[in-house]
């Protein structure tokens, strides 16, 4: 049996059972309990009681990252996304940062924001002035409205007031959700208040709702590479081989590239989603809140930046990324979804805080392996590779025709449908 680490060799070329056998085996979940969640997924009649006009349910890939350490601990990383290369992309740039240490990642203070709107603020200096003096009060009542999560030793912590212009003030109240996502704690708190926050101001109430850009709610992680861990890889193209030191030399450019450009910018953040919102996917959790949280910090300087950068740093390749990100491990879908539930067990996740640390080691990760690739030989043999499996499916292959097809396809670096078809039915014979 294999060792309970997250490098599993051969992985990817073991049959589906032995797969689930390996990751049952390495996240300690039990074999048939792992193959019921993912089999039976989400019941249509759940799904009817989540949301509206319900039809059925809706699948996608669920996939391992392999190779990943995050503070000193090797951890699977649960991964559902429809894109080939993503989940193998991971997989590679953890394998890259491993010598080094892997991934060391932290949370801030991991606060919620409410907010709630006021206008027609007739002095706002003085309103201001009054809030802040009301500041245990406002919180006492938010903290009766959340008395559930107080119990849980979360709850309010702290008011602001932002002067907008022109009568326009914003109160927002900061709370510490635990484990909790917080969408709905943030709304309570914020509807809780508003009544007593306007009249205290003596302003019209306005919206009370959470902000997405939960920039109170940041996780920062880190990793490097050694140049040996970066130089391509016998299998890559070689006429566009480089040596270690030119590769991190290409990838930090390729970071100044982003930081200049917008334009480069928003696929560079692309590539860190591509590995952050397959995580939250797979943990049940709200990826537009996600994104939207990312994209606003992403813009906070009026400029819109890149989330992780890349400088070299003596022998290394040294990287960080910082973002917000507000994750649950309790409530909402997790209530209901026992495959959702099924990725936090296998990631062995222990908190809020832990999968927003191992969602955002992925995001780092994938920005990684695009940079890497881009800055090499290009994303498209790798990614044409992969997606060719997807291609033979489409052209009708099943069982071990599959990967023969996809082969032929990457021999010939021709992924096209028609292709597929035609190596399809030389393959078949008359
Ligand atoms: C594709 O899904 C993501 C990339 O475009 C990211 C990047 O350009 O950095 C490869």
């Amino acid at each position: 049996m294999v060792a309970r680490e997250s490098r599993i060799s051969g992985f990817y070329k073991l049959p589906l059972v032995e797969r689930r056998r390996a990751v049952a085996h390495v996240a300690e979940v039990d074999f048939d309990e792992l193959v019921r969640d993912l089999e039976t997924g989400l019941d249509p009649a759940v799904a009817d009681k989540i949301v509206e006009n319900v039809l059925g349910t809706y699948g996608l890939p669920f996939g391992i990252a392999l190779n990943a350490r995050l503070n000193d601990k090797d951890r699977l990383i649960p991964m559902v996304v429809e894109e080939p290369s993503v989940i193998a992309a991971t997989s590679n740039a953890a394998r890259m940062v491993r010598s080094t240490g892997g991934f060391r990642a932290q949370v801030s203070e991991a606060l919620m924001t409410a907010q709630i709107q006021l206008t027609e603020v007739s002095d706002p200096l003085a309103a201001a002035e009054r809030l802040r003096a009301r500041e245990p009060e406002l919180l006492a009542l938010a903290a009766a409205a959340v008395s559930g999560l107080v119990a849980r030793g979360g709850g309010p912590r702290s008011l602001e007031v932002r002067d907008l212009g022109d009568g326009m003030l914003v109160v927002h109240v900061y709370l510490d959700c635990r484990d909790a996502m917080g969408a709905n704690l943030a709304n309570t708190v914020a509807e809780a208040v508003g009544c007593e926050v306007a009249r205290v101001a003596s302003g019209r109430l306005g919206l009370r709702i959470l902000s997405n850009l939960c920039d109170r709610r940041l996780v920062r992680v880190s990793c490097s590479a050694r140049a040996e861990d970066l130089r391509a890889r016998p299998d890559e193209d070689t006429a566009l081989q480089r040596d270690g030191s030119d590769v991190i030399e290409a990838v930090v450019q390729a970071s100044h590239f982003a930081e200049r450009d917008p334009y480069r910018a928003a696929t560079h953040n692309k590539g860190i989603m591509n590995g952050v919102d397959s995580v939250v996917l797979a943990t049940g959790n709200d990826y537009r809140a996600v994104e939207a949280g990312a994209h606003a910090f992403a813009a906070r300087t009026g400029r819109y930046q890149p989330l992780a950068t890349w400088k070299r740093d003596g022998e290394l390749l040294t990287g960080e990324l910082v973002m917000p990100l507000a994750l649950g491990t309790v409530g909402g879908t997790l209530r209901v979804h026992p495959t959702a539930r099924l990725a936090l067990k296998i990631a062995q996740v222990t908190s809020a805080d832990d999968l927003a640390m191992l969602a955002a080691s992925a995001g780092l990760a994938s920005n990684l392996s695009a940079l890497r690739a881009l800055a090499t030989e290009g994303i498209q043999r790798g990614h044409m590779s992969l997606h060719a499996r997807s291609i033979a499916t489409a052209a009708g292959a099943v069982h071990d025709e599959v990967d023969r097809v996809a082969s032929a396809l990457s021999a010939n670096r021709a992924y096209d449908i028609a292709a597929a078809e035609r190596i399809l039915r030389e393959l078949r014979g008359p």
